[in-house]
């Protein structure tokens, strides 16, 4: 563990593994893809990896900031950008899986599912709130937006909540996973609240903006 001991290594390393992480299910289902891995119903299989791992990395980002909080450790803040934008890049698949393999490309019928089908609505939704998310993700974006950036950004909680909502909707059955997503952002989402509210507590006159994220 020598080799981890300047904080400079320690950074790539951590860098290294979010990349690497981020990358691994998109290379393990193109594998499958071309071993005959996805089983019976490969189109099924892919929109599910797919939006499973969009719902996964989008918790992750949304870690990042309590764990930074709870262990001190800064650079974890660097990776919070890249979960996200792994969140954005499933999505983008998930729904390219839907529009083409599904769908056949037909817009027509992409417009009457998300005006009927509410899961739908409500994860298009979402995913307009992550590829806005992305989209303003630079510093050069940052810096444009000013002080418009922070609030936009705050829209990954609604993103958040529009996930698992999405999911709850469309299980029939058994609704134990995404119950596990809701427990999981509630908590996330109550870490803040408290700390806002102990913020504010501590000192009534200032905003307490450093809690967000
Ligand atoms: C772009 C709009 C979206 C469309 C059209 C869409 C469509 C779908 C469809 C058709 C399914 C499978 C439903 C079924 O099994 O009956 C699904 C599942 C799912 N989607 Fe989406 N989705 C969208 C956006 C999103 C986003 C943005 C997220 C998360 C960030 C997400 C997360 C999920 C999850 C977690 C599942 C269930 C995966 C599982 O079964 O393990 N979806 N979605």
């Amino acid at each position: 563990m020598a080799l981890l001991e300047s904080p400079r290594t320690r950074r790539r390393a951590l860098r290294a593994a979010t990349l690497t992480l981020g990358c691994l299910p998109a290379v393990w289902l193109v594998h499958a893809a071309f071993t005959d891995g996805l089983g019976a119903n490969p189109v099924e299989k892919i929109t599910h990896e797919t939006g499973a791992w969009a719902i996964r990395f989008l918790m992750g980002s949304l870690l990042v900031t309590p764990l930074r909080r709870l262990t001190g450790w800064r650079n974890l803040t660097l990776e919070r950008r890249t979960l996200g934008l792994f969140a954005f890049f499933y999505a983008c698949l998930h729904f390219s899986t839907y529009l083409g393999l599904d769908l056949g490309f037909e817009l027509g019928s992409l417009g009457e599912d998300i005006s009927e089908r509410p899961y739908i609505t409500v994860g298009f939704a979402t995913f307009l709130i992550l590829g806005a998310l992305a989209a303003t993700s630079t510093r050069a974006a940052a810096r444009r937006l000013g002080r418009r950036w922070k609030p936009l950004h705050r829209l990954v909680y609604l993103a958040g909540i529009g996930a698992v909502v999405h999911f709850l909707w469309l299980v029939k059955a058994d609704t134990r996973e995404p119950l596990i997503y809701a427990a999981i952002l509630a908590s996330l989402l109550g870490i803040r609240l408290w700390w806002r509210f102990q913020a504010r507590r501590r000192s009534p006159q200032r905003s307490p903006d450093r809690v967000a994220g």
